[in-house]
This record gives structure tokens, C-alpha cells and sequence, in this order.
């Protein structure tokens, strides 16, 4: 297949070309048993910020394992719009960033994407100079960005924020950053990643602690030592960089996706199937692994990089508490709720990394689950069964949640919201069609269903 430019809307295969704007909803229809093996794709987390390192390289880089997801679409209509080019072959993307001819990313982009604030390191680091517009907050919470601006600081670059754009440049005729000793307030992945990319090319060694430990975070700083970065630390809580002049091309992949991993291992648990799963690397999952065994499952390795799901009797009730990697991921709350909501007692579940995360406990509870929230935690009562109802998702993990309920639920659930679930999940409903599960996509129309409320969340 010849290589096609990305981002152009149809230029990913299942990608809806305006997914805000696509009525269409996912009609599934309840109590499926699966079974079989699915496919993971390359990790969300990972080659979003890989795709933003990649203006480190002042020369072509290639990036295998990209998943056709709608926010890789627009990452990549944020780096077209710097000047870089990008071609796509299936899931590898050539990025050439060699003439990388602005330095302001589009709000109208930005805005579509948070993570594509994730550009401002790389490209202050690069070209001296970075505008990005705050991205502003979304539906789990407010997603401050001034850990990454007080790092950047600490490296030497004047850093403002006017008119909702951070503007970012480095001061004198140098214009390289320079190393610094920073510690992180909190773990923010986030921060870890801009503050690693720009000091890849800083003057001097740049020490991160209290660094974030997430896998996507080791991914990255793997990508660019692949680039000839020097990078000691990666996945511990101090991060060591010594900053080189430039950085060479590579052709790197990218891990899978810890995250759709899981989401899979609960539609197991969730429809008490048996299933296997591949590519996965289980040290990325342990939290997960830990706490569906505890509440009567079993993941047991089939082979390198495959395991298989085998359910238990019953689903015990079990609690837990979200945090920053080696903890139990965030990004997995809302789909363990889902299927906490089916236990045999009462699970507690605490989300203490974002301050508005439990928005799918009202959209559960209308399908007959008994959860009641105090906070940021959420009691959940096991009932017997859930039952298929018009629900209404309002982000992505939340999405995921609603179809692992609408798998066990009695009956029919039309899931609305669905340009939630496209951001993160590459071909969802083919992969879950192909476990033996019964859904489809229709318009609302053909679903007899009248639009809930309609929520702009980004
Ligand atoms: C990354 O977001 C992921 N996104 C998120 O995945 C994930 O949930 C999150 O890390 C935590 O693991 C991408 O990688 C694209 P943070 P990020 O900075 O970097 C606060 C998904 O569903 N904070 O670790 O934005 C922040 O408000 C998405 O795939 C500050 O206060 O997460 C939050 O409460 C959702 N100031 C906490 O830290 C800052 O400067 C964790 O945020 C930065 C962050």
C-alpha cells in the first residue's frame, strides 16, 4: 500500500471524518459470551507523545504500531500545521521534521486535542521559540499545565501565558535550554514527558525527581535514546538527561496499549468469558492483573507477550484506589466500576488523580447499577444484573465502561457520545465482534432512539 498523507479525515481507516459530528450510536445487545483471541494495538499515551518527540529529529523518523485513532489524527493535523510532513502505511507513520516552518501551534487544533500541548518541549527545545494555546480543561477535571511551564522555566526559557497561549522562548543568542535539577510537585506524566523531550537537546544534565513511572513514559525516553539521546532513569521516580546537540532519525515501535489491554481482560471478567489477548506486556498491567485476581480471576501467560483471561465463579467485591503508576491506572477506573457494579458485596472506589473522573456512575446507575458517590469515591452496591438502557458517554474510559455494561446488561443498550470511544479504542466494536458480542453501529434513528443531552466535552 503507498504511503498516504495523514490527516486528511478519511486518511485512517474507521476514523469518522467529524466524529463530534457523526449522530451515529452503538446498539449492543446484552448478555454476550465471548470468546477467542483479540489483537492489541500500539498504546494511545505512547504515540501521541512519541509523535510530538519526533520534532526533536531534525531529520525522518519512522514510527511503527501507531493506532488509527481519532486523536493520532489530530496530533497529526497539529504537526502538518508546523511544517512537518507525515505520510501513514498502515500503522507505520514516516515524520519528517526537518523543515518545521512555525512555531504557533493553531488554538482551533490544540483545542481538539490536550495532548498536543505536548508539542511545546520539543519545539522550544528545537527552534527556540514555542506558542501553544493552553489546553484547557475537559470532562474528568481542569488539566493545569504549570508543572510543565515551571520546569520549562527552571531550564532557562522565559515562559508567559497571554490571551490563553503559552508563550515560550529562550532568551540570548544561544537559544539552547539548560540542564536543571527539578522535582516534580506531583507525577504528572504529562510534565515528565515535555520536561524529558526538551532536555534531550538542553546544555548540560537535567535531573527530574519525583518523575512519573508510567510505561508510555519509559516508551518515550526509549524512542528518543533511540534518537541518540542520553536518557538514565526512565521509569523510576529520578529521570537523568544529558543533553546532546542534535538528535538522528530512527525507526522505532511503539508498545501496546496497556489500557485497551485492560478494558479487554474486564469484558472478560464482565461476561465471565474466557478470552486471550496478544500483544501485551503483563509489567505493565500489574495493578490490574493484582485486582482481577482478587476479585476471582485469573490471567495466566500463553506464550511471550500473550495471556489469557479465565473467569471466576463469581465477581468478588474488591476496593480500590487509583494513582500513579506502579498504582492502580486511572485511565482503568471506570471499567472496573462496570464491573464492580455486578460483585457479589460492596467495592469502594477512590480516584484521587483527577477531580471529576466519576461522571459514568449516573449513566451506570440508569442501567440498574447501585452506586453512590461521596466525593471522588464511589460505593458500589453489587446487584444481580444490569439492564440495557439509552445511555449517554461523556469520556473516553467512561465510554469504555458503558460497552463492557451493555455486554453483561439484560436486553438492548444504545450508547450515545460515541466520538468519545474513537479518540482511544482502534476498531472497538470490530474486535469485540470478532469475541463472538452482538453490537453495531446505526444511526440514532435506526436505533429508536432520541438524542440525550448533548455534551461538549473535549
Ligand atoms: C496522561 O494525562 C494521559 N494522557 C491520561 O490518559 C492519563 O489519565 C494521565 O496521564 C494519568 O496517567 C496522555 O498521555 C495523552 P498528568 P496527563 O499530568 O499527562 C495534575 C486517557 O484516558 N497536573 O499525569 O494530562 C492533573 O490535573 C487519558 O487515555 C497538575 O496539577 O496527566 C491531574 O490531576 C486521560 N499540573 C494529575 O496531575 C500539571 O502541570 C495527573 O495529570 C500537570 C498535571
Amino acid at each position: 500500500m503507498e504511503a498516504k498523507p495523514i490527516a486528511t479525515p478519511t486518511g485512517l481507516h474507521n476514523v469518522p471524518a467529524s466524529p463530534e459530528a457523526d449522530d451515529s450510536v452503538l446498539k449492543i445487545y446484552g448478555r454476550a459470551s465471548l470468546s477467542g483471541h483479540v489483537s492489541i494495538s500500539g498504546a494511545k499515551n505512547s504515540a501521541l507523545v512519541v509523535m510530538a518527540g519526533a520534532l526533536l529529529c531534525s531529520q525522518q523518523c519512522r514510527i511503527r504500531n501507531i493506532p488509527s485513532l481519532v486523536d493520532v489524527e489530530r496530533m497529526g493535523e497539529v504537526l502538518l500545521a508546523l511544517g512537518m510532513k507525515i505520510s501513514r502505511d498502515g500503522n507505520t507513520l514516516d515524520i519528517d521534521a526537518s523543515t518545521i516552518r512555525h512555531t504557533k501551534a493553531p488554538y482551533e487544533l490544540v483545542s481538539r486535542l490536550r495532548a498536543s500541548f505536548f508539542v511545546i518541549g520539543p519545539l522550544l527545545a528545537r527552534m527556540g521559540v514555542a506558542r501553544v494555546p493552553l489546553p484547557g480543561g475537559c470532562a474528568i477535571g481542569a488539566r493545569p499545565v504549570e508543572l510543565h511551564v515551571r520546569g520549562l522555566q527552571a531550564m532557562g526559557a522565559d515562559v508567559h501565558i497571554d490571551h490563553g497561549t503559552v508563550h515560550a522562548y529562550i532568551p540570548g543568542s544561544r537559544r539552547r535550554l539548560q540542564g536543571a535539577h527539578i522535582y516534580l510537585d506531583y507525577p504528572s506524566v504529562g510534565a515528565t514527558e515535555t520536561l524529558m523531550m526538551a532536555a534531550t537537546l538542553a546544555d548540560g544534565e537535567t535531573i527530574i525527581e519525583n518523575a512519573a513511572q508510567e510505561p508510555e513514559v519509559v516508551d518515550l525516553a526509549n524512542f528518543c535514546r533511540a534518537m541518540g539521546a542520553r536518557i538514565r532513569g526512565a521509569g523510576t521516580n529520578t529521570i537523568t538527561i544529558a543533553g546532546v546537540p542534535s538528535l538522528h532519525s530512527t525507526d522505532y515501535g511503539i508498545i501496546p496499549d496497556r489500557i485497551e489491554a485492560g478494558t479487554f481482560l474486564v469484558a472478560g471478567a464482565i461476561t465471565r468469558s474466557e478470552i486471550s489477548l496478544s500483544p501485551i506486556i503483563p509489567e505493565h498491567l500489574t495493578a490490574v492483573i493484582a485486582k482481577l485476581r482478587e476479585a476471582g480471576g485469573d490471567i495466566v501467560e500463553e506464550g511471550p507477550n500473550r495471556v489469557r483471561f479465565i473467569p471466576g465463579d463469581t465477581i468478588r467485591p474488591i476496593n480500590i484506589q487509583t494513582g500513579p503508576f506502579p498504582g492502580f491506572p486511572t485511565d482503568m477506573q471506570a471499567q472496573f466500576m462496570a464491573l464492580m457494579s455486578l460483585c457479589d458485596g460492596n467495592s469502594l472506589i477512590t480516584e484521587t488523580v483527577f477531580e471529576n473522573r466519576l461522571r459514568h456512575v449516573a449513566e451506570l446507575n440508569r442501567m440498574g447499577a447501585d452506586i453512590r458517590m461521596n466525593g471522588t469515591c464511589a460505593i458500589v452496591k453489587g446487584v444481580s444484573g444490569l439492564s440495557g438502557a439509552p445511555v449517554l458517554a461523556t469520556d473516553l474510559r467512561a465510554s469504555a465502561a458503558l460497552v463492557l455494561a451493555g455486554l453483561a446488561a439484560q436486553g438492548t443498550t444504545v450508547i450515545q457520545g460515541l466520538h468519545h470511544l474513537d479518540r482511544g479504542y482502534e476498531n472497538l466494536e470490530a474486535k469485540l465482534r470478532g469475541l463472538g458480542a452482538n453490537l453495531s453501529r446505526v444511526t440514532a434513528a435506526e436505533a429508536g432512539t432520541t438524542p440525550l443531552a448533548a455534551e461538549v466535552s473535549l
